[in-house]
């Protein structure tokens, strides 16, 4: 009860205006030490972070709603209001149209959440009366009360009767609406929202508690997205069971039963079909205490990121998980997908608040944001557009490629892939996972310029930094209190060293643990980290003569211009240096020519190299 008490005394000293709309959780969370900071405590300071946030947001502020409320509209039997149907995965013909607007709706309510933006709030609170109107019509459409989608409720009986086309994912796409509408009930404390919901679940309860164990089962063989997680959050908010007995139904067995056994059988899953429910597992542990979801969830984690993941911190090929520690055969321009990274770290964070001691989950954190998602964004798209894969074999180039199924960007108004609507979150959540809270203790787990508001403690705390392009950070902390500062060194980070006001702390700092510099704070204290990198070669598992590179946590790629490649060059390792004191340049020789190395999240418009063959061994 005290930590139901803690939560709840932070969702409402997070917001201030709303606090009494905002739901607190009601049900006592099993088994977590570490709690979030509500999005509006924390923001970002100028930095390439906040440039992909901006230019997200722009895109975010300027879409159509009316287009975006097209399918939902017609679906449900209503004016369409002169407006253009959208292209891409969301044409009045596309299968599973409507999945993507919940992502929409979640960047608005993150924007309205961090910026206090009145036209992310107008556009969020819009589109929830609007998703309101198409399901006060379902008489008319002639579906079930609750029902919501842009498509209509007899894909519903096809799912059921197992006669649905092949590749349509009904429960999929209805995920991703009670996602947003969560987000809109949860963060912006929209009641309207709330009863949308509600009615949504309540939906898909009566058509789910009609079908058999086995029904059911058969039916979960068709991606759902985390209706066990979405469902299991609204019990954690209601306190009413029969909620959780709902997100039971969507328990997996064919992929839970393996994993709880500590079993890979990943291979020849589609790979983002499996992370959403594994949020879910790691959601019913929390709700129910139940150890199995806990290590459903943990073995999963820990097979993906030790033997699914490139050096990037994405996993898959052509969608799919490959066998254990395949890396250097599946080197193509259809790897790691980008929604599996934006799910691995929802799951990533979701797990290290059940063992916020152990520093493998932000390690893996920092290395999938910087490298995989924070580049996939289009720095030259003012509207933030994104790559659905990021290719990994030699010669590879973002935002080109065969549609979808190469690099090519995403567009405002003719993709709506999987991948931009996660992106869209990605990128107004940039600040989520920076900091984090118990009773005695503020977290520090990303270097990240940016300030947080400790409302608990009255305390506010700045960082300043320019990594991971310079390996230091500062914190300045304003306010006064006794509490400890937990900061995490990473796991790549021999040497590191923490100052308190230019003294050095006194404190254990050793890599791949939390350093806890416990003080009676005062305004005006400073603390410094030091995070010395160099060079590592991340080797694939299947193959100890291939590697990519990386510096710190920053994964360098090389520079090929316009160059076609055939096959991997071979990088002569100990020549490899770094060529700039304040950037992140470095050249080395590969298949007897000089290259130039740089950040790969940075590998925009030319073709590239991420891993190498490799011959000798890296100085320094
Ligand atoms: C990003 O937006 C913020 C306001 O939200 C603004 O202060 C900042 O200058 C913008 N940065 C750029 C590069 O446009
Ligand atoms: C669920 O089914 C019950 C009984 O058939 C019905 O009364 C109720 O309105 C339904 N609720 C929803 C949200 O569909
Ligand atoms: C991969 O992408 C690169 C860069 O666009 C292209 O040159 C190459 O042909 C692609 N390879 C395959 C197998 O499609």
């Amino acid at each position: 009860m005290r930590l139901k008490s803690l939560i709840a005394g932070y969702l409402m000293a997070a917001s201030p205006g709303a606090a009494q709309t905002l739901p607190t959780i009601a049900v006592p969370e099993s088994g977590t030490s570490a709690y979030e900071f509500a999005l509006s405590q924390v923001s970002l300071s100028n930095s390439r972070w906040m440039d992909n946030q901006n230019r997200t947001l722009n895109y975010l502020k300027s879409v159509s709603v009316d287009r975006l409320l097209y399918n939902f509209r017609a679906t449900h039997k209503l004016s369409t209001n002169g407006a253009q149907p959208n292209g891409g995965w969301d044409a009045p013909d596309f299968p599973f149209r409507s999945h993507a607007q919940g992502h929409y709706l979640t960047g608005w309510v993150h924007c309205y959440a961090t910026l206090r933006d009145s036209t992310c709030k107008d556009r969020a609170t819009y589109f929830v009366q609007e998703l309101a109107k198409c399901q006060a019509n379902n008489g008319a459409a002639q579906f079930a009360a609750g029902y919501l989608s842009g498509f209509p409720e007899s894909e519903f009986n096809s799912l059921e009767a197992g006669t649905l086309k092949s590749g349509n994912v009904p429960y999929y796409a209805v995920h991703k609406t009670m996602a947003g509408l969560l987000d809109a009930w949860r963060i912006m404390g929209d009641t309207k929202a709330r009863e949308v919901l509600l009615s949504l679940a309540g939906w898909v309860d009566n058509r789910t508690k009609k079908l058999s164990s086995s029904q059911m089962q058969t039916m979960l063989g068709t991606e759902f997205g985390g209706m066990n997680d979405i469902l299991a959050a609204i019990y954690q908010l209601t306190a009413d069971k029969k909620w959780l007995t709902a997100a039971q139904r969507f328990d997996h067995t064919n992929v839970f039963d393996p994993l709880a056994a500590k079993q890979d059988k990943l291979n020849g899953l589609h790979a983002n079909t499996q992370i959403p429910k594994l949020i879910g597992a790691a959601r019913e542990y929390k709700a129910t205490g139940t150890q199995r979801y806990l290590d459903i969830a943990r073995n999963a984690w820990d097979f993906t990121t030790s033997a699914h993941t490139y050096a990037i911190g994405g996993n898959s090929q052509a969608e799919h998980f490959r066998p254990p520690n395949q890396i250097s055969n599946f080197l193509t321009n259809d790897t790691a997908e980008q929604c599996n990274t934006y799910n691995m770290l929802k799951l990533t964070r979701d797990l290290w608040t059940t063992d916020p001691s152990n520093t493998k989950y932000f390690d893996y954190y920092e290395r999938a944001l910087t490298n995989h998602l924070l580049g996939a964004q289009d720095p030259s798209s003012n509207h933030g557009h994104i790559t659905y894969f990021t290719p990994l074999g030699a010669g590879g180039r973002r935002g080109v490629g065969p549609a979808w199924g190469g690099g090519t960007w995403s567009t405002d108004y003719e993709s709506f892939w999987c991948c931009q609507g996660t992106a869209l979150e990605t990128n107004t959540k940039l600040m989520d996972s920076i900091y984090f809270y118990d009773e005695a203790a503020v977290y520090v787990n990303l270097f990240t310029p940016s300030t947080l508001d400790w409302t608990q403690h009255g305390v506010t705390i700045r960082q300043a930094t320019a990594f991971p392009v310079a390996d230091t950070s500062t914190l300045t902390v304003t306010g006064a209190g006794t509490w400890a500062m937990k900061i995490r060194v990473p796991g790549w980070a021999e040497g590191a060293r923490i100052s308190v006001n230019g003294a050095d702390a006194g404190v254990d700092v050793k890599a791949g643990s939390y350093a806890a510099i416990e003080r009676d704070w005062k305004t005006g204290d400073t603390v410094t980290v030091k995070v010395p990198m160099k060079l590592r070669a991340v080797v694939a598992n299947d193959n100890a003569g291939v590697a990519a590179i990386a510096y710190g946590p920053v994964v360098l790629s090389g520079n090929y211009g316009q160059q076609g490649l055939s096959a991997m060059p071979t990088l002569a390792l100990d020549t490899v240096k770094r060529t700039s004191t304040d950037a992140l340049a470095f050249e080395g020789t590969a298949d007897g020519k000089k290259v130039a190395l740089g950040p790969f999240y940075d590998a925009q418009g030319f073709n590239y190299v991420v891993y190498w063959k490799t011959s000798g061994q890296l100085k320094g």
